[in-house]
Protein backbone atom coordinates (compact mmCIF):
# COMPACT_ATOMS: atom_id res chain seq x y z
CA UNK A 1 0.00 0.00 0.00
CA UNK A 2 1.16 3.75 -1.01
CA UNK A 3 1.30 6.20 1.92
CA UNK A 4 2.25 9.71 1.52
CA UNK A 5 5.06 10.90 3.48
CA UNK A 6 7.35 14.57 3.15
CA UNK A 7 10.20 14.05 2.81
CA UNK A 8 12.48 17.24 3.19
CA UNK A 9 15.30 18.82 0.19
CA UNK A 10 18.00 16.81 1.69
CA UNK A 11 16.79 13.69 1.51
CA UNK A 12 14.68 14.03 -1.68
CA UNK A 13 15.79 11.12 -4.25
CA UNK A 14 14.65 11.10 -8.18
CA UNK A 15 12.72 8.29 -8.87
CA UNK A 16 10.62 9.37 -5.98
CA UNK A 17 6.72 10.06 -7.06
CA UNK A 18 4.78 13.71 -5.59
CA UNK A 19 1.75 12.52 -3.65
CA UNK A 20 0.33 16.02 -4.21
CA UNK A 21 1.26 18.89 -6.35
CA UNK A 22 3.58 21.35 -5.37
CA UNK A 23 2.59 24.96 -5.76
CA UNK A 24 5.47 27.79 -5.87
CA UNK A 25 4.48 31.57 -6.09
CA UNK A 26 5.59 33.47 -8.94
CA UNK A 27 6.63 37.38 -8.96
CA UNK A 28 3.32 38.74 -8.89
CA UNK A 29 2.47 36.21 -5.81
CA UNK A 30 0.49 34.44 -7.64
CA UNK A 31 0.45 30.26 -7.05
CA UNK A 32 1.65 28.16 -10.01
CA UNK A 33 2.04 24.63 -9.75
CA UNK A 34 5.55 23.34 -10.09
CA UNK A 35 5.03 19.87 -10.30
CA UNK A 36 2.34 18.12 -10.93
CA UNK A 37 0.76 14.94 -8.59
CA UNK A 38 2.07 11.75 -9.78
CA UNK A 39 5.31 13.10 -11.39
CA UNK A 40 8.29 10.79 -10.87
CA UNK A 41 11.18 13.62 -9.73
CA UNK A 42 14.17 13.84 -11.99
CA UNK A 43 17.46 15.80 -11.19
CA UNK A 44 15.85 18.67 -13.26
CA UNK A 45 12.63 18.97 -11.56
CA UNK A 46 14.99 18.38 -8.15
CA UNK A 47 17.22 21.57 -9.27
CA UNK A 48 13.53 23.57 -9.74
CA UNK A 49 12.52 22.69 -6.92
CA UNK A 50 15.63 24.35 -5.05
CA UNK A 51 15.37 27.06 -7.10
CA UNK A 52 12.06 27.86 -6.06
CA UNK A 53 13.18 27.28 -1.95
CA UNK A 54 10.27 24.47 -1.84
CA UNK A 55 11.22 22.85 1.63
CA UNK A 56 9.27 19.90 1.44
CA UNK A 57 7.62 17.56 -0.34
CA UNK A 58 5.04 15.02 -0.72
CA UNK A 59 5.97 11.62 -1.89
CA UNK A 60 4.64 8.19 -2.23
CA UNK A 61 6.07 6.00 0.24
CA UNK A 62 5.60 2.13 0.99
CA UNK A 63 6.81 2.97 4.77
CA UNK A 64 3.92 4.65 6.80
CA UNK A 65 4.74 7.77 7.56
CA UNK A 66 6.28 8.03 11.04
CA UNK A 67 4.65 11.48 12.25
CA UNK A 68 0.53 11.78 12.15
CA UNK A 69 -1.39 10.49 9.30
CA UNK A 70 -1.84 13.15 6.86
CA UNK A 71 -5.17 15.02 5.76
CA UNK A 72 -7.33 13.23 8.61
CA UNK A 73 -10.24 15.34 8.00
CA UNK A 74 -13.40 14.12 8.76
CA UNK A 75 -15.94 14.37 6.23
CA UNK A 76 -19.11 16.01 6.57
CA UNK A 77 -20.85 14.14 3.59
CA UNK A 78 -20.49 10.32 3.68
CA UNK A 79 -18.84 8.95 0.44
CA UNK A 80 -22.07 7.80 -1.21
CA UNK A 81 -23.70 10.46 -1.00
CA UNK A 82 -20.76 12.37 -2.54
CA UNK A 83 -21.12 9.55 -5.43
CA UNK A 84 -24.75 9.98 -5.55
CA UNK A 85 -24.33 13.53 -5.88
CA UNK A 86 -21.60 13.71 -8.20
CA UNK A 87 -23.18 11.03 -10.24
CA UNK A 88 -26.71 12.87 -10.76
CA UNK A 89 -24.85 16.07 -12.10
CA UNK A 90 -22.74 14.28 -14.36
CA UNK A 91 -25.98 12.84 -15.80
CA UNK A 92 -28.00 15.89 -15.94
CA UNK A 93 -25.02 18.28 -17.07
CA UNK A 94 -24.77 15.86 -19.92
CA UNK A 95 -28.29 15.67 -20.79
CA UNK A 96 -29.39 18.91 -20.70
CA UNK A 97 -27.85 20.23 -23.56
CA UNK A 98 -29.13 17.18 -25.74
CA UNK A 99 -32.93 16.13 -26.47
CA UNK A 100 -33.44 13.34 -23.65
CA UNK A 101 -35.79 15.74 -21.15
CA UNK A 102 -36.81 12.21 -19.37
CA UNK A 103 -32.97 11.74 -18.75
CA UNK A 104 -33.03 15.14 -16.93
CA UNK A 105 -35.96 14.67 -15.34
CA UNK A 106 -34.36 11.69 -13.62
CA UNK A 107 -31.57 13.13 -12.53
CA UNK A 108 -33.12 15.90 -11.14
CA UNK A 109 -35.04 13.26 -8.72
CA UNK A 110 -31.72 11.91 -7.89
CA UNK A 111 -30.22 15.72 -7.11
CA UNK A 112 -33.58 16.29 -5.02
CA UNK A 113 -33.08 13.02 -3.09
CA UNK A 114 -29.25 14.34 -2.32
CA UNK A 115 -30.00 17.53 -1.55
CA UNK A 116 -32.82 16.25 1.24
CA UNK A 117 -29.68 13.81 2.67
CA UNK A 118 -27.80 16.71 2.62
CA UNK A 119 -30.41 19.40 4.51
CA UNK A 120 -30.75 16.46 6.87
CA UNK A 121 -26.63 15.65 7.51
CA UNK A 122 -26.23 19.78 7.53
CA UNK A 123 -29.12 20.38 10.18
CA UNK A 124 -27.69 17.52 12.18
CA UNK A 125 -23.93 18.63 12.09
CA UNK A 126 -22.96 18.94 15.56
CA UNK A 127 -21.27 22.26 16.22
CA UNK A 128 -23.16 23.68 13.34
CA UNK A 129 -20.22 24.07 11.17
CA UNK A 130 -19.48 22.69 7.71
CA UNK A 131 -16.34 22.16 5.63
CA UNK A 132 -15.64 21.29 1.98
CA UNK A 133 -12.13 20.35 2.19
CA UNK A 134 -13.12 16.85 1.16
CA UNK A 135 -14.76 17.66 -1.91
CA UNK A 136 -12.10 19.57 -2.96
CA UNK A 137 -11.02 18.10 -6.32
CA UNK A 138 -8.64 18.60 -9.16
CA UNK A 139 -10.55 16.95 -11.57
CA UNK A 140 -14.42 17.12 -12.27
CA UNK A 141 -14.45 20.97 -10.99
CA UNK A 142 -18.20 21.83 -12.19
CA UNK A 143 -19.40 18.34 -10.48
CA UNK A 144 -17.73 19.05 -7.30
CA UNK A 145 -18.30 22.54 -7.20
CA UNK A 146 -21.93 22.54 -7.57
CA UNK A 147 -21.70 20.52 -4.92
CA UNK A 148 -19.86 22.32 -3.07
CA UNK A 149 -22.30 25.63 -3.26
CA UNK A 150 -24.99 23.37 -2.02
CA UNK A 151 -23.60 22.53 1.00
CA UNK A 152 -22.18 25.92 1.69
CA UNK A 153 -25.47 27.91 0.29
CA UNK A 154 -27.18 25.36 3.13
CA UNK A 155 -25.27 25.59 5.84
CA UNK A 156 -25.81 29.58 5.45
CA UNK A 157 -29.49 28.98 5.44
CA UNK A 158 -29.29 27.17 8.21
CA UNK A 159 -27.54 29.85 10.28
CA UNK A 160 -29.85 32.58 8.87
CA UNK A 161 -32.93 29.85 10.27
CA UNK A 162 -34.65 29.48 6.95
CA UNK A 163 -37.07 26.54 7.38
CA UNK A 164 -36.29 22.72 6.36
CA UNK A 165 -38.44 23.11 3.60
CA UNK A 166 -36.50 26.77 2.29
CA UNK A 167 -33.81 24.63 2.88
CA UNK A 168 -34.27 21.94 0.26
CA UNK A 169 -35.40 24.45 -2.17
CA UNK A 170 -32.43 26.69 -1.51
CA UNK A 171 -30.46 23.87 -1.73
CA UNK A 172 -31.95 23.11 -5.22
CA UNK A 173 -31.46 26.04 -6.82
CA UNK A 174 -27.78 25.88 -5.11
CA UNK A 175 -26.76 22.22 -6.83
CA UNK A 176 -28.27 23.57 -10.21
CA UNK A 177 -26.65 26.86 -10.16
CA UNK A 178 -24.63 26.62 -12.75
CA UNK A 179 -26.81 24.68 -15.40
CA UNK A 180 -26.86 27.09 -17.93
CA UNK A 181 -23.12 26.39 -18.43
CA UNK A 182 -24.13 23.32 -20.68
CA UNK A 183 -25.63 25.82 -22.99
CA UNK A 184 -22.59 27.66 -23.76
CA UNK A 185 -20.44 26.23 -26.72
CA UNK A 186 -17.56 24.69 -24.82
CA UNK A 187 -14.75 25.67 -26.83
CA UNK A 188 -15.29 28.96 -24.59
CA UNK A 189 -15.95 27.18 -21.40
CA UNK A 190 -13.14 25.03 -21.62
CA UNK A 191 -10.88 27.74 -23.35
CA UNK A 192 -7.46 28.21 -21.37
CA UNK A 193 -6.60 31.60 -22.18
CA UNK A 194 -7.85 34.74 -21.20
CA UNK A 195 -11.48 35.57 -23.00
CA UNK A 196 -12.50 38.10 -25.60
CA UNK A 197 -15.12 40.91 -24.46
CA UNK A 198 -17.38 39.09 -26.86
CA UNK A 199 -16.75 35.31 -25.14
CA UNK A 200 -17.02 36.62 -21.49
CA UNK A 201 -20.58 38.49 -22.71
CA UNK A 202 -21.69 34.96 -23.94
CA UNK A 203 -20.38 33.20 -20.54
CA UNK A 204 -22.54 35.54 -19.18
CA UNK A 205 -25.89 34.16 -20.73
CA UNK A 206 -25.28 31.03 -18.74
CA UNK A 207 -27.55 32.19 -15.66
CA UNK A 208 -30.41 33.67 -17.57
CA UNK A 209 -30.11 30.42 -20.03
CA UNK A 210 -29.96 28.33 -16.95
CA UNK A 211 -33.28 29.66 -15.23
CA UNK A 212 -35.14 29.84 -18.84
CA UNK A 213 -33.80 25.81 -19.29
CA UNK A 214 -35.42 24.36 -16.27
CA UNK A 215 -38.83 26.52 -16.47
CA UNK A 216 -38.78 25.17 -19.99
CA UNK A 217 -38.67 21.63 -19.19
CA UNK A 218 -40.72 22.27 -16.31
CA UNK A 219 -37.99 21.19 -13.52
CA UNK A 220 -38.41 23.38 -9.94
CA UNK A 221 -40.26 26.40 -9.10
CA UNK A 222 -40.18 30.37 -9.79
CA UNK A 223 -38.06 30.48 -6.70
CA UNK A 224 -35.47 27.83 -7.72
CA UNK A 225 -35.58 29.98 -11.51
CA UNK A 226 -35.33 33.16 -9.72
CA UNK A 227 -32.10 32.25 -7.72
CA UNK A 228 -30.30 30.49 -10.97
CA UNK A 229 -31.36 33.42 -12.55
CA UNK A 230 -29.81 35.98 -10.16
CA UNK A 231 -26.58 34.02 -9.00
CA UNK A 232 -24.44 36.58 -10.44
CA UNK A 233 -25.75 39.95 -9.59
CA UNK A 234 -24.63 42.63 -7.13
CA UNK A 235 -25.06 44.26 -4.06
CA UNK A 236 -24.63 47.34 -5.97
CA UNK A 237 -26.12 46.82 -9.45
CA UNK A 238 -22.69 45.86 -11.26
CA UNK A 239 -23.86 42.23 -11.76
CA UNK A 240 -25.30 40.20 -13.96
CA UNK A 241 -27.78 39.90 -16.22
CA UNK A 242 -30.52 42.29 -15.11
CA UNK A 243 -28.27 45.10 -12.77
CA UNK A 244 -30.32 44.34 -10.05
CA UNK A 245 -30.05 46.17 -6.83
CA UNK A 246 -29.81 45.25 -2.60
CA UNK A 247 -33.33 43.63 -1.90
CA UNK A 248 -34.47 43.31 -5.84
CA UNK A 249 -31.92 40.58 -5.81
CA UNK A 250 -33.86 36.97 -4.67
CA UNK A 251 -32.44 35.95 -1.16
CA UNK A 252 -31.65 32.85 -2.63
CA UNK A 253 -29.00 34.46 -4.85
CA UNK A 254 -27.86 36.23 -2.53
CA UNK A 255 -26.94 33.11 -0.46
CA UNK A 256 -25.60 31.10 -3.41
CA UNK A 257 -23.46 33.69 -4.40
CA UNK A 258 -21.15 34.00 -1.92
CA UNK A 259 -21.19 30.08 -1.66
CA UNK A 260 -19.91 29.94 -5.62
CA UNK A 261 -17.49 32.65 -5.60
CA UNK A 262 -15.71 31.29 -2.01
CA UNK A 263 -15.93 27.83 -3.58
CA UNK A 264 -14.43 28.61 -6.85
CA UNK A 265 -11.77 30.76 -5.43
CA UNK A 266 -10.44 27.94 -2.86
CA UNK A 267 -10.58 25.20 -6.10
CA UNK A 268 -7.61 24.60 -7.85
CA UNK A 269 -8.03 25.88 -11.45
CA UNK A 270 -5.58 24.76 -14.63
CA UNK A 271 -4.72 28.75 -14.90
CA UNK A 272 -4.01 29.53 -11.07
CA UNK A 273 -3.29 27.87 -7.38
CA UNK A 274 -6.51 28.28 -4.71
CA UNK A 275 -6.44 30.79 -2.54
CA UNK A 276 -6.33 30.24 1.03
CA UNK A 277 -9.74 29.66 2.97
CA UNK A 278 -8.70 33.27 5.32
CA UNK A 279 -7.81 34.93 1.78
CA UNK A 280 -10.99 33.99 0.73
CA UNK A 281 -13.05 35.13 3.39
CA UNK A 282 -11.20 38.60 3.13
CA UNK A 283 -12.04 38.79 -0.25
CA UNK A 284 -16.09 38.19 0.72
CA UNK A 285 -15.58 40.83 3.48
CA UNK A 286 -14.17 43.60 1.91
CA UNK A 287 -16.66 43.14 -0.81
CA UNK A 288 -19.42 42.80 1.42
CA UNK A 289 -22.52 45.32 0.73
CA UNK A 290 -21.14 45.52 -2.90
CA UNK A 291 -21.19 42.56 -3.91
CA UNK A 292 -22.55 40.58 -1.61
CA UNK A 293 -25.29 40.93 1.23
CA UNK A 294 -23.04 41.99 4.72
CA UNK A 295 -25.79 39.29 6.45
CA UNK A 296 -24.50 36.42 4.38
CA UNK A 297 -21.00 36.87 4.74
CA UNK A 298 -21.88 37.16 8.57
CA UNK A 299 -23.67 33.93 8.12
CA UNK A 300 -21.50 31.92 6.29
CA UNK A 301 -18.65 32.91 8.72
CA UNK A 302 -20.54 31.22 11.65
CA UNK A 303 -21.27 28.18 9.34
CA UNK A 304 -18.25 27.19 7.61
CA UNK A 305 -14.89 25.09 9.57
CA UNK A 306 -12.24 27.23 7.43
CA UNK A 307 -9.30 25.18 8.18
CA UNK A 308 -10.99 21.51 9.97
CA UNK A 309 -9.02 19.60 12.13
CA UNK A 310 -6.47 17.41 10.38
CA UNK A 311 -6.01 20.12 7.37
CA UNK A 312 -2.44 19.98 5.71
CA UNK A 313 -1.65 23.78 5.82
CA UNK A 314 1.67 25.87 3.99
CA UNK A 315 2.85 28.57 6.28
CA UNK A 316 4.82 31.46 4.06
CA UNK A 317 7.99 30.80 5.76
CA UNK A 318 8.09 26.98 4.13
CA UNK A 319 6.87 24.91 6.38
CA UNK A 320 3.68 22.55 6.31
CA UNK A 321 1.72 21.65 9.43
CA UNK A 322 -1.74 20.07 10.12
CA UNK A 323 -4.31 21.58 12.09
CA UNK A 324 -4.35 20.26 15.92
CA UNK A 325 -6.71 22.92 17.20
CA UNK A 326 -9.02 25.60 15.30
CA UNK A 327 -10.75 27.22 18.31
CA UNK A 328 -9.19 30.38 16.13
CA UNK A 329 -11.24 29.76 12.89
CA UNK A 330 -8.86 31.50 10.33
CA UNK A 331 -5.89 31.17 12.91
CA UNK A 332 -5.31 27.71 14.04
CA UNK A 333 -3.16 25.59 15.82
CA UNK A 334 -0.55 23.70 13.56
CA UNK A 335 2.03 20.11 14.23
CA UNK A 336 4.55 20.77 12.02
CA UNK A 337 4.96 17.44 10.02
CA UNK A 338 8.86 18.70 10.07
CA UNK A 339 9.74 18.26 13.98
CA UNK A 340 6.08 18.18 15.07
CA UNK A 341 6.70 21.42 16.94
CA UNK A 342 3.22 22.71 17.91
CA UNK A 343 2.73 26.29 16.00
CA UNK A 344 0.26 28.41 17.60
CA UNK A 345 -1.13 31.08 15.08
CA UNK A 346 -2.46 33.79 16.73
CA UNK A 347 0.61 33.76 19.21
CA UNK A 348 2.49 36.75 18.76
CA UNK A 349 5.81 35.34 17.64
CA UNK A 350 3.95 33.89 14.75
CA UNK A 351 1.38 37.01 13.22
CA UNK A 352 3.47 37.26 10.78
CA UNK A 353 3.08 33.63 8.96
CA UNK A 354 0.38 33.57 6.49
CA UNK A 355 -1.16 31.02 5.65
CA UNK A 356 -0.57 29.76 1.88
CA UNK A 357 -2.09 26.65 1.29
CA UNK A 358 -4.67 24.20 2.49
CA UNK A 359 -4.55 20.63 0.63
FE1 LIG B 1 -22.42 30.89 -12.43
Amino acid sequence: MKHTKYISMENIKAGMVTAAPVYVRNEEGRHLMLVKQGTALTDLIIGRLYRYHVTLVAVFSDEPAAALPLSKIKPIISENLATEALGGLQDLFSVAAGSKVTTAHRAVRQLDDVVDQLVETVSHEAGGLVHISHLKSHDDYTYHHSLSVAVLSIAIGRTMRLKKCELRELGRAAIMHDIGKILVPTDILNKPGKLTDTEFEIIKEHSAKGAAYLKKEGIGNSAMWDAIYAHHEKMDGTGYPSGLKGGEIPFFARIITVADVYDAVTSYRPYRGPMSPSVAFELLMSNADRAFEYNVVKAFAKSVEFYPIGAVLSISNGRIGMVVDNVNALRPTLRMLDNGEIVNLVHSDNLHLMIEDAN
